[in-house]
C-alpha cells in the first residue's frame, strides 16, 4: 500500500535571470498568465490533487509570494465597501487555511536539489510532491492529479516526462526508459542536461515530481552536477535500485514559462482558452498575420 501524498514543495528560490529586468524586484513566479500569477496555477493544481500542506522554498526578494497568499485587508475592505463582490471573492480565494502553508528560505540558489532539501523538516517521513511553477500545463485533469493516480499503482519516486525536439533535449533532464504500461514507464537511467548526441531518449523531465523521503539522505551529501548545481534528477538517479523510479507521460500541453517565448505562448493559449477573451485575442492575432 502506498502512503498518500499530502504535502507539496514549491521551489521558488531561483533568480529568474532570463526575465530581467522584470524579475529585479518581482519574483518570476509572480509573473501573470493572463490575470493569475504562475505560482497560483501551481498551488491550484496541487489543491486539485488533494494536497493539504504547501511548503514554499523562497529566497531573498520573494516576499510578494507570501503576501499573495495572505489577506490584503485594505484592498478587501475597499472592495467590500464598493460592493465589488466578484473581485472580493477572487482576492479571498487565494488564501489557504491557517497553518496550511509554510515558508522556508534557501539562502543561496545552489540548485533545485538543494532547494528541495531545504524543505526536509517540513516533509518528515512522508512522500512529497514537487511542483515547479514555471512549467505550466493546460489540460482537462491537472498533471499532479494524473501522477498521483499513477503513483498509487507503482509507488517509489516518479517524475513527469514529455517528448521534446532533438535540438532542445540538452536543456533537460532526460530519461532512459524501460518497460511501459500505458502512460507509466520504468526509468532505467537519468541524465541531467546531456551533451548533444548523448541523450538516451527524447523524453525530457518536466517540473513535477513525487519523491520518497529517502531522497533527503542523498541530497544531504551536497553532490554537485550539471552547471555546478545540486541537481534533483541526479539524486533520483542515485536512488535507482533502492526504490522504483517511474516516468509519467502526462496528458496536457506544457508551456515553459521560464523562458520568454514559452511565457508569451502560455499567455496566448490561456487567453484563447477563456470564453471572455477568445474572440478579441484571436482577432488581434489575425491582425499580425
Ligand atoms: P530555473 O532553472 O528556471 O532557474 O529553476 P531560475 O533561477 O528560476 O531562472 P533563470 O534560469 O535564472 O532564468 C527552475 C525552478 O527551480 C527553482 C526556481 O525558482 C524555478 O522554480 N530553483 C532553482 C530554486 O528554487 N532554487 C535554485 O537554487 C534553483
Amino acid at each position: 500500500m502506498t502512503v498518500p501524498v499530502r504535502k507539496a514543495i514549491f521551489p521558488v528560490g531561483g533568480l529568474g535571470t532570463r526575465f530581467l529586468p522584470a524579475t529585479k524586484s518581482m519574483p518570476k513566479e509572480m509573473l501573470p498568465i493572463v490575470d493569475k500569477p504562475l505560482i497560483q496555477y501551481a498551488v491550484e493544481e496541487a489543491q486539485e490533487a488533494g494536497i493539504e500542506e504547501f511548503i514554499f522554498v523562497t529566497g531573498r526578494g520573494k516576499t510578494a509570494i507570501e503576501d499573495h497568499f495572505d489577506h490584503a485587508y485594505e484592498l478587501q475592505t475597499m472592495l467590500d465597501s464598493r460592493q465589488q463582490s466578484e473581485a472580493l471573492k477572487v482576492v479571498k480565494a487565494t488564501i489557504p487555511l491557517p497553518g496550511q502553508i509554510a515558508y522556508t528560505r534557501q539562502q543561496e540558489p545552489l540548485g533545485l536539489g538543494h532547494a528541495v532539501r531545504c524543505a526536509r523538516n517540513f516533509v518528515g517521513t512522508e512522500p512529497v510532491a514537487v511542483l515547479l511553477a514555471d512549467d505550466l500545463i493546460l489540460g482537462e485533469t491537472g498533471c499532479l492529479t494524473q501522477m498521483i493516480r499513477a503513483y498509487h499503482e507503482v509507488g517509489g519516486n516518479m517524475l513527469a516526462v514529455m517528448e521534446v525536439a532533438p535540438e532542445e533535449i540538452s536543456s533537460y533532464g532526460v530519461v532512459d526508459p524501460g518497460k511501459q504500461k500505458g502512460r507509466i514507464m520504468e526509468v532505467r537511467g537519468l541524465i541531467e542536461k546531456p551533451q548533444t548526441g548523448q541523450a538516451p531518449s527524447n523524453l525530457a523531465v518536466i517540473g513535477r515530481y513525487i519523491l520518497q523521503p529517502k531522497i533527503f539522505e542523498d541530497l544531504g551529501r551536497f553532490e554537485r552536477g550539471a552547471g555546478g548545481e545540486i541537481q534533483l534528477t541526479d539524486a533520483m538517479a542515485r536512488q535507482l535500485g533502492l526504490q522504483p523510479l517511474n516516468g509519467y507521460r502526462f496528458e496536457g500541453r506544457r508551456f515553459d514559462c521560464g523562458n520568454k517565448v514559452g511565457f508569451l505562448e502560455a499567455n496566448i493559449a490561456f487567453a484563447l482558452d477563456r470564453e471572455d477573451m477568445r474572440e478579441p485575442v484571436a482577432h488581434i492575432l489575425r491582425s499580425f498575420s
